[in-house]
């Protein structure tokens, strides 16, 4: 297995699962014990989220947001996918407030199992529709799972690249016509990947990125660098995502 040409470990996807199982179904354990950095990290992906979809309740004090020229067209039930979702931190926090239900998709049955008590029984069972256990390379929905927004954070870097791209392929099968995939994650400062042997993921750079999007037939609407996060972390940045005519990705490599 590679990435960006580099071999991965044969155990590569299972060392990672193995990494998983003997970590804290906590938000601690989800972040690598920055659990406060959750609320601003979960600020700028409102904000990040806000330019395509308004939430379902606008909050009091009605924030102006910049919308982008890209808005998902949204019907009378809101679905998104939570990739890489552990016991739900981000479902609960951000995509709850923009969708009606939620799926979630993550290798690890305990965080899954951890989800309904960390979001709360009653908003878990009225709102989170499907729970998933499967590595995202084995995913395989059934076509008739439609989403409006497919989020994936802080995963990514589990994947080698092909199955990247094989994910990202799938995503679009399962979202409705111009939906959204989003991509939250690390990425290097060199050219550089870095590859971690303690979580089993790698960290590339952003224009590994960009060529995978473009290899998997994504046009990126929009991108963000995630504000304020502690120096000595990677940076971190967002990416907006839609299905994308070929002829199109052509001219945004160029
Ligand atoms: C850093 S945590 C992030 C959790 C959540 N996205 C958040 O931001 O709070 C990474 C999550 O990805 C899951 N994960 C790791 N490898 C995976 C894979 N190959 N497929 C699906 N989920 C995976 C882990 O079990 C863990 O829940």
């Amino acid at each position: 297995m590679f990435i960006n040409g580099c071999k991965v470990d044969k155990d590569f996807y299972q060392n990672g699962a193995k990494y998983w199982k003997n970590v804290d179904p906590t938000v601690d354990g989800m972040l690598g014990g920055f659990a406060h950095i959750s609320s601003i990290d979960i600020k700028g992906s409102k904000r990040f989220l806000s330019q395509f979809i308004e939430p379902l309740q606008s909050p009091n004090k009605k924030k102006k947001v910049i919308k982008n020229d890209y808005q998902v067209p949204v019907e009378n039930e809101r679905r998104a996918l939570d990739c890489g979702a552990g016991i739900g931190r981000v479902t609960k926090n951000l995509l709850l407030d923009y969708f009606h239900k939620v799926d979630l998709l993550d290798v690890n049955q305990s965080f899954l199992n951890e989800a309904r008590q960390h979001i709360g029984p009653d908003i878990y069972d009225q709102r989170i529709g499907q729970a998933f256990c499967s590595s995202l390379h084995q995913f395989n929905p059934s076509d008739d799972l439609k989403y409006d927004l497919i989020w994936c954070q802080w995963v990514t870097g589990h994947l080698t690249d092909d199955h990247l791209v094989d994910f990202l392929h799938k995503c679009q099968q399962i979202l409705k016509p111009d939906g959204l995939i989003i991509i939250k994650d690390n990425h290097t400062s060199s050219d550089q990947i870095d590859d971690d042997m303690n979580d089993s993921s790698v960290t590339r750079p952003h224009w590994l990125y960009l060529d995978l999007f473009i290899k998997s037939g994504l046009k990126l609407v929009c991108e963000k660098r995630q504000y304020q996060f502690p120096k000595g972390l990677y940076p971190v940045k967002m990416y907006a995502l839609k299905s994308c005519p070929s002829e199109q990705l052509i001219s945004q490599k160029n």
